[in-house]
């Protein structure tokens, strides 16, 4: 069974309230997204393994921590998931850039795959699946079955809001991928949103609707 983090950091928890307050524009909306991200980036990178290295400062040789161990890849689902991309990029500049693009279809709320472009060496990489929103977990679900077919190991699972309901079903349908949210909400409405969430987090990103 795979673990849960949420990120109770005050900063994160403080723009939350913000990204949901309905009087935020799409602006604002945008920014505060990204500046979370950053944030999640800091805390999702916190088990890195560091390796020491020798260096010369001005004054002295010295032995110092860099990171070692996997490098890392971005796979943001499309849309929404862009607008965490850059936030995340701040942290890890180095980091390649997966896309993985599917909708929802809002009768059956059933994700449609209909873009994917990926690193050739995801199998090597420690991927970050990027979505601010974890609903019903058919995307979630979809996106990392996408990435496992393609050859993908390792992935961790960065939301913004999830239900109850959506973090079930990917524990249940991949175990093996921990989920880390800024907060778990209190359950899915009749058309498949997130209560109290913060609506459509594609349209409030891109000013659509
Ligand atoms: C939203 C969101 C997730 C999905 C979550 O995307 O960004 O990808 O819904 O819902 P689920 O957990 O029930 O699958 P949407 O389908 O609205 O597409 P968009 O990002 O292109 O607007
Ligand atoms: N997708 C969103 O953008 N918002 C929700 O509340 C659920 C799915």
């Amino acid at each position: 069974m795979s673990s849960v983090y949420v990120f109770d950091h005050p900063l994160i928890q403080h723009k939350l309230t913000f990204i949901r307050d309905k009087n935020t524009g799409t602006k604002e909306f945008r920014e505060l997204v990204d500046e979370v991200a950053t944030l999640m980036a800091y805390e999702i990178t916190r088990d890195m393994p560091l390796e020491e290295i020798e260096i010369n400062t001005p004054v002295a040789t010295c032995k110092s921590n860099v990171i070692a161990g996997k490098k890392v890849g971005l796979v943001p689902i499309l849309r929404a998931g862009l607008g965490m991309v850059d936030g995340v990029l701040k942290v890890i500049p180095t980091a390649k850039v997966g896309h993985v693009g599917l909708y929802r279809d809002p009768e059956t709320l059933q994700p449609v795959e209909y873009y994917v472009k990926l690193p050739t060496d995801i199998a090597d990489r420690e991927l970050i699946v990027i979505d601010p929103m974890l609903a019903t977990g058919g995307s979630a679900v979809a996106a990392i079955e996408a990435l496992k077919k393609r050859g993908a190991k390792h992935m961790k699972l960065m939301c913004l809001i999830a239900a109850p309901e959506g973090v079930k079903v990917v524990q249940d349908e991949h175990p093996d991928v921990d989920i880390f949210v800024a907060k778990v909400d209190e359950y899915l409405n009749d058309h498949g949103y997130i209560i109290p969430g913060l609506g459509d987090a594609g349209d409030r990103l891109y000013g659509t609707k």
